[in-house]
């Protein structure tokens, strides 16, 4: 069983719980999983495992994901690598497999990542800003898929021993 870290960059809550969620599956199959926001990821050398996701805004990945990465890339490379992100409001994530945005694409190549998957997100209807307010008038809703994630999780720790 491996010692697991899945780390998160999330401004509006949701991308964090997939991350919980994917730990809960991790933990039930006997590893021993820690979940933390990105941005509060000390060090990450004594996990074998390492699984960072990232709410997508504006096609990028949230800022913490790509902090994460870049502060500890050395280490990243080291162990085994697999990235999220999570973001189409529809059922595009459910339907297809949806390749990373560019951005998450470097990282992926620079940090030698495993795998990548891309889930859907969430918007609250009642989102306050200008522009999450008015997407949310045409997008508003919970698109995350809960047995593709499990799924995912599944298959990530099949591969981590
Ligand atoms: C202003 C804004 C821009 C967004 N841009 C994208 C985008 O470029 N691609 C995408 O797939 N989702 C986009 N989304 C959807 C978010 O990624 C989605 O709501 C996600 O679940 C947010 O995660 P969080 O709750 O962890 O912050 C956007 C949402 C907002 C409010």
């Amino acid at each position: 069983m491996a010692r697991i870290l899945v780390a998160h960059g999330s401004k509006r809550g949701s991308t964090a719980e997939i991350a919980e969620w994917i730990g809960e599956t991790l933990r039930d199959d006997g590893h021993h999983v820690d979940v933390t926001a990105a941005k509060d990821a000390r060090d990450v050398r004594g996990y074998e495992v390492v699984i960072l996701g990232g709410a997508l805004y504006a096609g990028v990945w949230h800022k913490d994901a790509r902090r994460f990465a870049r502060r500890h890339a050395e280490a990243l490379r080291a162990c085994s690598l697999w990235l999220f992100s999570s973001g189409p409001l529809d059922r595009t994530a459910s339907e297809k497999d949806i390749p990373p945005v560019r951005g998450v694409a470097a990282w992926m190549s620079r940090l030698e990542a495993a795998g990548h998957a891309t889930f859907g997100g969430r918007l609250d209807p009642e989102q306050r800003g200008i522009v999450a307010s008015s997407l949310a008038k045409r997008m508003a809703g919970d698109h995350r898929d809960r047995e593709q994630i499990t799924a995912w999780a599944k298959d990530v720790s099949a591969q981590s021993g």
